[in-house]
């Protein structure tokens, strides 16, 4: 009897062990299908190295690179090919990918969470430029806006890069398929482009190989934050900006000087557009409550400009600080930018081949 009951036991036990794996079969299958409902998009962007960050493309672009790292699969890369067209000498060159670099990652970007590279460490680019050069056409390139502006603006440098800059761009994009790009209004065209040629290339040999990129729109979240020179944007070529890397002196000596005017006459008087700009740039780095001091102030008629600026110079610089020295830090960081470039252009490398290797298929490149 009690060899009876020990077998049941032993045999329930085999039982309980196949039930317990059953279970975790089932549940690993269940995560798998929560995986593929889930899938990622693949966001892509790329920075031209020249200049440095901006307080603009801090909060324009750059805070919401960062934000989008958490639930997309990200590409951020440094175009290096693309400033060539500018023939920059090559300590420019190579100083102002590394000082981008630098302050991209001082600023938030993870290559943890994003593949991080150069343009330049991705061979698998151009030879898919060369690729898809074949299915652009002269008459649509000249006719891009950015090529007739760049023409009107510099007519003794018109090259054959500046001419396929939008087809490089594309490739840029569609190797690795990405689907969402976060660019400026100024890109638009170029992205525009992208799509055309993934299209074509898609239509010519009847295949779905590429999605079509599109803008990625950041809705309310970007702001636009002006200059100090009175209207428009802060832009590096305006010189009205203020740099992440400015020293406190700098930058109180640009707020200093940004353009104002004799004051308002009428209680709520709407503000100009030079007053409504040091608003703006007040709303996104002092405490609310600064911000809504000053703005009382203006509406009652009684605002100093010159405390205003003094404080909001003190608030930039409190801002800034913490990335000055992150900036500088990485700067100096040899070892840790080279680790970060070289996992990145692996990351990218392989990506990169697996589009690159079905397009040679597709085109008919086939191994002897
Ligand atoms: N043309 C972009 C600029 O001037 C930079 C860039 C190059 C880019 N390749 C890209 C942007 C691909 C987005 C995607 O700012």
């Amino acid at each position: 009897m009690d060899f009876f009951f020990a077998n049941i036991r032993d045999n329930f036990k085999i039982f309980q062990s196949f039930f317990h794996f059953y279970k975790i079969s089932i549940s690993l299958r269940f995560n798998d299908n929560n995986f593929k409902y889930k899938k990622m998009e693949t966001v892509l962007s790329g920075i031209r190295p020249t200049g440095n960050l901006h307080l603009g493309n801090y909060f324009g672009a750059l805070k919401n690179f960062i934000k989008m790292q958490e639930d997309n699969n990200c590409f951020f890369f440094i175009a290096d090919w693309h400033s060539l067209t500018t023939h920059p000498t090559p300590e420019n060159l190579h100083n102002n990918v590394k000082k981008v670099l630098a302050e991209y990652l001082a600023c938030g970007l993870n290559p943890e969470k994003s593949t991080i590279y150069i343009q330049s460490d991705v061979p698998e680019i151009p030879e898919m430029y060369l690729l898809m050069n074949m299915n652009a056409y002269i008459g649509e390139l000249e006719r891009t806006t950015t090529f007739k502006d760049k023409v009107r603006k510099h007519p003794d440098n018109v090259n054959a890069g500046l001419l396929t800059y939008p087809v490089l761009m594309a490739c840029d994009i569609l190797i690795h398929r990405a689907q969402k790009v976060p660019v400026g209004k100024d890109q638009e065209q170029n992205l525009e482009m992208a799509r055309k040629f993934a299209k074509r290339f898609n239509n010519m040999y009847q295949i779905d190989l590429f999605p079509e990129p599109g803008a990625y729109n950041f809705g309310d979240a970007l702001v636009k934050i002006p200059g100090l020179d009175g209207s428009g944007k802060m832009g590096k070529s305006e010189g009205n900006a203020i740099y992440l890397i400015d020293e406190p002196k700098v930058i109180e000596k640009k707020v200093k000087r940004a353009v104002t005017d004799s004051g308002p006459t009428q209680k709520n008087q709407e503000k100009p557009e030079a007053i409504q700009n040091l608003f703006t740039i007040m709303k996104v780095v002092s405490q609310p409550d600064t911000y809504d001091f000053f703005n009382e102030k203006y509406n009652n008629c009684e605002i100093r400009y010159g405390d205003m600026k003094k404080q909001l110079a003190a608030d930039i610089v409190a801002f800034t600080t913490p990335f000055r020295e992150r900036i500088i830090d990485t700067m100096k960081n040899d070892e840790y930018l080279h680790k970060v470039v070289a996992r990145g252009a692996e990351k990218a490398r392989e990506s990169a081949q697996k589009t690159l290797n079905e397009m040679r298929k597709v085109i008919g490149f086939y191994k002897f």
